[in-house]
């Protein structure tokens, strides 16, 4: 991953972007139809590396794919049809392919292998193989990948135990370890992660209740195939959100954006920083609530995030950083430690970066404290983590004329998640005021 983009100061950020599909959602519409027996139609999937991963693993079980713009059409024999994996099921930079697939592993009658990149290979994995374990599937005993995932014994018990962090990718693991069980299960969710597995489950038939706190989930129903129309993802519209919230004299509008209530946090984040972001056009879209979001440049000021915000806005942190870093005040994040076994060490590389920005920041084990001021233009590296480098292209943007443009390096790994996103900037850029 050898590219370099350099990014010049200055907007506004204006007109109107159509983000692409959410990636969490694409997975899911992806996994879930593939369990199920028949055909289903999924409509603005995300085209990135990571939902190829998952397709890539998914065909090497036997689900087939055929792909019409952004329009994918699964055939799935069922997860009583999959056949053993040929190859190693490669997960390249995908933590969610590794941890929900290796869920749906654990209800197959054979052996599966998996591996990813170097990054994914650095992440923990016991948080998913042990719950698996106690469930009485067969696993290795490696701390990360590469590992195997064996169904092939006797059946899967039902989980009843609270979930060791809060975590979408560990709790949806669980949950498709859970459909293929002899007995119901009752996971206890320690925090409010994204809830995508459990409202499409439930829209395709599967006997799951979401009560506070806790999901019982019955096995035995038979999944229905379900056409998905995937909401734009507002963790690729955060990178807007926040570049117009900072930049002023900016006012963009993104249309047609998932703002499930474990994924908007960034919206109150904002508000609470002095933004001004607008929301019309409530509405739901295949189970999901979504609507259109405006936001328009304004003064900011220091925040806190910390406590049950930080499991709904992880993936937004290391831009809300860069939002502090020009906000009036000091910023503190707390309860953080998870962005430490991200794609990168987010608390290590957001702070290098900022740094390297002329920013004051301090960090700790699970947080940093960020000294608002002014950015300046540098060369700084996404270590290869996709949200690194569109953070570090919203810095850019932010940072003063007189100290000149920022070199991202790495800058390709936006492929991940946001392929088309400096064809987006340039857009956004580039309306006339
Ligand atoms: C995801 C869950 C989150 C998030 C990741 C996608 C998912 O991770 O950071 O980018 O699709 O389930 P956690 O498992 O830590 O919640």
């Amino acid at each position: 991953m050898a590219s370099e983009i350099t990014v010049d100061p200055g907007g506004p950020l204006r007109g109107e972007l159509r983000v692409p599909g959410d990636k969490s959602i694409s997975h899911r519409a992806l996994i879930c139809n593939a369990l199920a027996e028949g055909e289903a139609q999924i409509r603005g999937l995300l085209d990135s590396a990571d939902c190829r991963s998952t397709m890539a693993c998914l065909r090497q079980w036997g689900v087939e794919f055929e792909e019409h713009g952004d329009t994918v059409i699964v055939r799935s024999p069922g997860q009583d049809g999959f056949r053993p994996a040929p190859g190693v099921l490669d997960c390249g930079n995908s933590g969610t392919s590794i941890r929900l697939l290796s869920g749906v592993a654990a209800g197959l009658p054979f052996r599966s292998h998996f591996d990813g990149d170097e990054s994914l290979r650095q992440r923990p994995m016991r948080r998913v193989l042990d719950p698996l374990a106690s469930m009485g599937a067969a696993v290795s005993d490696n701390e990360t990948a590469p590992f195997w995932i064996d169904g092939s014994g006797a059946e899967l018990n039902g989980f009843d135990a609270a979930i060791p962090m809060a975590s979408a990718q560990v709790k949806s693991c669980i949950i498709f370890a859970a459909l293929r069980a002899g007995q119901p299960s009752r996971i206890v969710e320690p925090g409010p992660s994204r809830d995508h597995t459990e409202r499409m489950l439930a829209s395709m038939g599967a006997d799951i209740d979401i009560a506070r706190g806790s999901i019982r989930l019955n096995p035995g129903a038979e999944l229905q195939p379900q056409d998905v129309d995937v909401p734009g993802d507002i963790s690729a519209a955060a990178f807007w959100m926040i570049a117009a919230a900072m930049i002023p004299g900016s006012r963009i509008t993104l249309p047609n954006v998932g703002i499930n209530p474990r994924r908007r946090v960034v919206v109150d984040i904002l508000r609470s920083m002095g933004a001004m972001v607008d929301l019309r056009n409530l509405r739901e879209m295949s189970g999901e609530p979504v609507a259109d979001i405006t936001v328009t440049g304004s003064f900011l000021h220091c925040t806190r995030i910390d406590g049950d915000l930080i499991v709904r806005a992880l993936d937004e942190l290391p831009t809300l950083a860069v939002a502090a870093a020009v906000a009036y005040g000091e910023t503190e994040i707390h309860d953080a430690a998870e962005l430490r076994v991200k794609e990168s060490d987010r608390i290590a590389t957001t702070t290098e970066m900022l740094r390297a920005m002329g920013v004051k920041v301090a960090d700790w084990s699970d947080g940093m404290r960020i000294v608002g001021g002014q950015l300046h233009g540098a060369t700084v590296d996404s270590h290869g983590d996709h949200r690194l480098a569109m953070a570090a292209a919203v810095a850019a943007m932010a940072a003063q004329p007189e100290f000149g443009p920022t070199t991202i390096r790495r800058a390709s790994a936006v492929d991940i998640s946001y392929p088309t996103f400096w064809r987006d900037l340039d857009r956004l850029r580039h309306v006339p005021v």
